[in-house]
């Protein structure tokens, strides 16, 4: 590999970033985009009563509810670094959608409500990220509003989620009477001012915890002492710092600030490049590690989005870039459909906008136009050096509903918008045999995706339909697709689909009806819902 291309690849960090919902992973998403030079102006207000949204969502929906639905990926420059942040929705609906993302990143920015701690969904994701053992960043947000303890706070990442904490700086006061935060390794205090509105650059004022007279002047006395004594607990206490234990997501460096007001964003984007490492390497299905320094390209697509503008009617395949470099123009090869490709249109994502790229490295996500041959999962790599990517795991719908088309005259785009959003994998389509018709069943996972799936097929296919929810909670694939159902003992409720693969599934409203489904059929055999990401 040329001295240039390693280059590219050791200054790329990729993450992601994710919290529960309203911790504030859109602003501090921004304001690191603010200081990359990405954005002008961050609306640093996002939400139902703004008409300013945040430049990460995309969708007319998204807007109205004031909720991320689909991650996005930005691209940026700062001190010499490229860096891709994947965004991600914090809608425990959507936790597929991140989840993928997730796979995809070499590590995660936890963004955490000071006021609240640990919520359901920050629990659910950074097992997750727990499972592949990527480096996990705490952001502790709104200490500018009424905080918890931050001792508290620690004792509670600690206890629930098993890993190490290390605080990189600590918080003076919150809420009303918030001083800023003393910075553990510089030893200094950075005061928290509003005024600038979160738009100016805070400028540490160094002072020893020893200099009493200067600390009572800047946060006064009881703070001061409050302060010093925190800091001897922590220094006695806490965890050592250790990079390799950071590096194996085992100790997560916590930094407390105010991503509205701007305050510890920076520090906390500087430290996260310093301890963070270059693209990870990444094992193929067969075992054989492929480091992001090999010279032949490789990549996985684990996301696709159609539509994402309606200008632009298309459907855009995101690929993680595992290893090498791409080239425009280049043919690369795609395992999955078996045969050579060429990449058209690649291009780099900024919420909106797009950039046209002619060259994009390991580490990096690039998003290419996909004419239908790409599905979650698959992997493109160069010609000479074939290598394919373990399948992203699928999860099983959990709700189910049944779906009737109203206007018969628009039987080809009903058809079109189904088949395109369902091989976005945000929801599943079956058949139910009726008489010599067929029924239309959707599965998803959180109901929020029937109201994405309304409004993406009248918005974007011009199709309005008839939903009825169906009482099936559990999905279970036959595993031989020639039984015939018919002869099946089955509970009254339980019912027979199929998928466009032709693969065969009953629906189950409760456990107790796989189990009668087992005992009254002991030749039947069944799977679950294929995790393998090629169902
Ligand atoms: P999310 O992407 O994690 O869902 O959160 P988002 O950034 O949208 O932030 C959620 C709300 O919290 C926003 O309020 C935002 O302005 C606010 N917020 C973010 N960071 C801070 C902070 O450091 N301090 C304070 N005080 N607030 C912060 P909103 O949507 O405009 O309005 P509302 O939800 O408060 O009504």
């Amino acid at each position: 590999m040329n001295e240039q291309t390693k280059k590219e690849i050791e200054r790329r960090r990729t993450f992601a970033i994710i919290s529960h919902p309203d911790a504030g992973k859109t602003t501090l998403t921004e304001k690191l985009l603010l200081y990359g030079g990405a954005i002008q102006s961050a609306g640093s207000v996002k939400g139902k009563q703004s008409d300013r949204h945040a430049v990460s969502d995309w969708m007319e929906l998204e807007k109205q509810r004031g909720i991320s639905v689909t991650s996005s990926v930005m691209q940026f420059e700062y001190n010499g670094y490229c860096i891709n942040i994947l965004d991600t929705p914090g809608h425990q609906d959507f936790s597929e959608d991140t989840y993928r993302t997730l796979m995809a990143a070499d590590s995660a920015v936890m963004v955490i409500d000071a006021a609240k701690g640990i919520e359901p969904q920050t629990r659910k994701l950074f097992r997750v990220c727990a499972k592949r053992g990527i480096p996990i960043f705490t952001f502790i947000n709104k200490l500018d509003h009424e905080a918890r303890d931050p001792f508290d706070l620690l004792d509670e990442l600690e206890r629930e989620f098993g890993i190490g904490t290390y605080p990189m700086n600590w918080p003076i006061s919150c809420g009303v009477t918030f001083k800023g935060v003393y910075d553990r390794r510089e030893r200094a205090i950075h005061t928290f001012d509003n005024f600038h509105g979160g738009r100016g650059k805070i400028a540490a004022i160094s002072c020893d915890l020893s200099d009493t007279e200067k600390l009572d002047a800047l946060i006064g006395e009881n703070l001061r002492r409050e302060l010093c004594e925190q800091v001897e607990l922590l220094d006695g206490a806490s965890f050592d710092f250790d990079l390799d234990a950071i590096a194996h997501g085992k100790l997560s460096p916590v930094y407390f600030g105010s991503a509205l007001n701007n305050f510890g964003v920076e520090d906390f984007l500087a430290g996260f490049l310093e301890m963070t490492a270059a693209p990870l390497a990444r094992e193929s299905a067969d075992g054989t590690t492929i480091s992001p320094f090999d010279d032949a390209f490789s990549a996985f697509v684990f996301k696709i989005q159609a539509n994402m503008n309606k200008a632009h009617r298309d459907r855009i395949a995101f690929m993680r870039i595992c290893s090498g470099k791409f080239e425009r123009g280049a043919e690369y090869y795609h395992i999955q459909g078996k045969r050579p490709v060429k990449l058209s249109r690649p291009q780099q994502m900024m919420a909106q906008e797009r950039a046209g790229i002619d060259e994009a490295f390991a580490g990096d996500i690039i998003g290419v136009f996909d004419p239908g041959v790409f599905s979650i999962g698959d992997t493109v790599c160069a010609k000479e050096k074939k290598v394919a990517f373990a399948g992203i795991p699928t999860f099983a719908p959990e709700h189910f509903a049944m779906i009737e088309q109203i206007d018969s005259m628009k039987r080809k785009q009903f058809a079109k918008g189904m088949e395109q959003i369902a091989k976005e994998g945000a929801i599943r389509i079956f058949f139910e045999p009726d008489g010599g018709f067929e029924r239309v069943v959707v599965g998803v996972i959180g109901v929020l995706q029937y109201d994405v799936l309304k409004f993406r097929m009248k918005s974007e296919y011009g199709v309005e339909y008839l939903h009825r929810e169906l009482p099936f909670q559990y999905i279970q694939r036959i595993a031989d697709d020639a039984v015939q159902i018919s002869k099946l003992d089955l509970t009254s409720d339980t019912r027979a689909v199929r998928d466009v693969m032709g693969h065969t599934y009953l629906l189950f409203t409760g456990q107790w009806s796989i189990r009668w489904a087992q005992e009254h059929n002991p030749s039947l055999v069944l799977l679950d819902f294929d995790r393998s990401g090629n169902d």
